[in-house]
């Protein structure tokens, strides 16, 4: 089966994906610095596969580091999560977020070059599309200026693996613009494990409903949605692990670029999600109305049938599956890896 080197593998979706990249029967082989991950995953992605994954350290921005796993290993194909995705930090570090994510990219796609390896599958997100026109979202909705450094390095990236196809025909560069990754493996042996305050509202939720935090702040009840607030596309990081699998099986040695919007197709409100975490719970999430944050869309979704019709793919979890495993996760590591 092929090896799949996956940046960023040792991060809350590239943990994921590498266990159903073992499942599925390919290879992988995680490339990550640590920058916003604890070497404990390694443990409990071994305790879920069964094997330990092959593991380097190292960082995307030096050449030297990445070209070493291509000399030492046939790399078939490249997963790349790696990056920062803070948004509000990006607006703050804009110099750092080009470094690390656009820098980055155009040195990994240097060394995959220079090494002959022509398969890229690139995690793009949501947010290229802004403030939506109409919905749902497909790929052919237009691409707008993004509000932050971290959401035009998205695009920027995006722009240069095109470029880089268009000038190697031979190479195969696939898109996904994920949506709202959310929940943990069923396992609860991996999830999501945010430094500091976390800026997502899953996480958000699932460390009130521990008591790391008294309440959740859900911004703005005021937008124009039926409840008033606002409205995204929640997907299982399961689903969405599934999704690289799907991609890979679909577009490997495929030339061309092929991009592909990774969501359920259905939008639920921030109330939907505490209602709906809440009987999870057994109890109400204490949570409270607080001023708009800056930057919010109002509403966003999919259309997910580009990656129906063509990888076979489709999310199957429920919300409730969402909700449940996320919940799980946090309750078995209240404070993420550090337990
Ligand atoms: P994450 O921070 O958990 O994972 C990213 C991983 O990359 C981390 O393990 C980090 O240590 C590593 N990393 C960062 N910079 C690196 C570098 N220079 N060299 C080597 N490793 C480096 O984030 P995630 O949520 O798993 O996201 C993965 C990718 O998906 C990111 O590119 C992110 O922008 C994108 N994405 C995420 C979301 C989301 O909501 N989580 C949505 C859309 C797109
Ligand atoms: C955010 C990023 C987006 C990125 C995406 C990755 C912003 C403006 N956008 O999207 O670029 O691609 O993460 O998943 O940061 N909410 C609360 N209370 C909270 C936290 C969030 O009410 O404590 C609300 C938000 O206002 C939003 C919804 O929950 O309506 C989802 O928020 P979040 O999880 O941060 O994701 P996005 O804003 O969709």
């Amino acid at each position: 089966m092929a090896t799949i080197l996956v940046t960023g593998g040792a991060g809350y979706i590239g943990s994921h994906t590498v266990v159903e990249l073992v499942k599925a029967g390919y290879d992988p082989i995680i490339f990550d610095n640590f920058s916003n991950a604890k070497p404990a995953v390694l443990d409990r992605i071994k305790q879920i596969c069964g094997r330990r994954v092959p593991f380097y350290a190292g960082d995307i921005r030096v050449y030297d580091q990445l070209a070493q796993v291509f000399a030492q290993n046939k790399i078939d194909g490249v997963i790349h999560f790696a990056g920062l995705k803070a948004v509000g930090e990006s607006v703050n570090k804009p110099l750092e977020y080009y470094d690390n994510n656009v820098n980055g990219s155009r040195v990994l796609l240097q060394v995959m070059r220079d090494y002959g390896c022509k398969n890229f599958i690139f995690s793009s997100s949501s947010t290229v599309y802004g403030e939506p026109d109409a919905l749902p979202l497909t790929e052919q909705s237009p691409i707008k200026r993004a509000n932050s450094p971290y959401g035009q390095t998205k695009i920027d990236i995006e722009y240069m693996a095109q470029e880089l196809q268009h000038a190697h025909p031979d190479f195969s560069v696939v898109l996904l613009r994920y949506f709202n990754p959310v929940g943990a493996h069923e396992s609860g042996l991996i999830g999501e494990d945010p430094q500091g305050i976390p800026n997502n509202l899953m996480p958000y939720i699932t460390q009130v409903a521990v008591g790391r935090r008294e309440c959740l702040s859900i911004f703005g009840n005021d937008y124009p949605t039926p409840d008033g607030t606002c409205i995204r596309d929640y997907i299982h990081v399961v689903d969405l692990a599934l999704g690289h699998v799907a991609a890979l099986n679909h577009c490997l040695d495929k030339a061309g670029v092929h991009i592909y919007n990774l969501g359920t197709g259905v939008g639920y409100s921030v109330s939907d999600m505490v209602k709906a975490f809440s009987k999870v719970l057994g109890h109400e999430l204490p949570h409270k109305f607080a001023p708009r944050r800056a930057g919010d869309v109002v509403a966003c979704y999919a259309d997910a049938s580009k990656a129906k019709n063509e990888l076979g793919w489709v999310a199957t979890h429920t919300l409730d599956d969402m909700c449940r495993d996320a919940y799980n996760w946090q309750k078995n590591n209240p404070n993420g890896y550090d337990d």
